[in-house]
């Protein structure tokens, strides 16, 4: 469908609640996943959040399949998750390097749970029951936060592990 832009931090429709999507297989939900996955890849994102595109809905998508802004990680299977809930199966957390189309061209290291099972709809309203670990469990977390107005660095410990991309990691071609 189309490239959408990608609201940046500092503009408030990033810090609302999202509502419910209470109607699966009609054309306003198939062209908003449709637009999300064109942008995120476009951008080559590992994930993308409606409330990005400045639509405010529970729906989130993520991917990872040998993507440039993140080499070293595991694939991770095209998901359109829907209305997602997180449940912590473990008091286990680890800090990482993350990025967000609505922070370009930065980073910072983010404390997440380690374990997580979530549970939603794909966009048909087929049920979605997942078990993940490290950085799957790491993306669900951070894009499911989007949907409660939470970015990353309101989750960070220390903000001195937070800069831009080029100059923490001066090998990566990535911005
Ligand atoms: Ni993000």
């Amino acid at each position: 469908m189309a490239v959408r832009e990608v609201l940046r931090m500092g503009d408030a429709r990033l810090l609302r609640e999202a509502r419910p999507v209470d109607q699966f297989g009609t054309d306003e939900l198939n062209n908003l996943v449709r637009d999300l996955l064109d942008t995120m890849h476009h951008l080559n994102g590992a994930g993308l959040a409606a409330p990005q595109i400045g639509v405010d809905l529970q729906v989130v998508i993520f991917e990872i399949t040998n993507n440039p802004r993140y080499p070293d990680v595991a694939p991770i299977p095209l998901t359109v998750l829907v209305n997602p809930e997180l449940e912590y199966l473990s008091d286990e957390i680890q800090e990482d390097w993350e990025g967000c189309l609505s922070l370009p061209g930065l980073r910072g290291r983010v404390p997440r749970y380690s374990h997580v099972r979530y549970r939603g709809f794909d966009v048909a309203g087929n049920s979605i029951d997942r078990i993940v670990e490290g950085f799957h469990a790491r993306v669900v977390q951070h894009e499911t936060d989007h949907l409660h107005g939470v970015l990353y660095p309101m989750r960070m410990r220390d903000l001195s592990d937070f800069g831009f991309t080029d100059v923490l990691f001066p090998q990566s071609q990535d911005c």
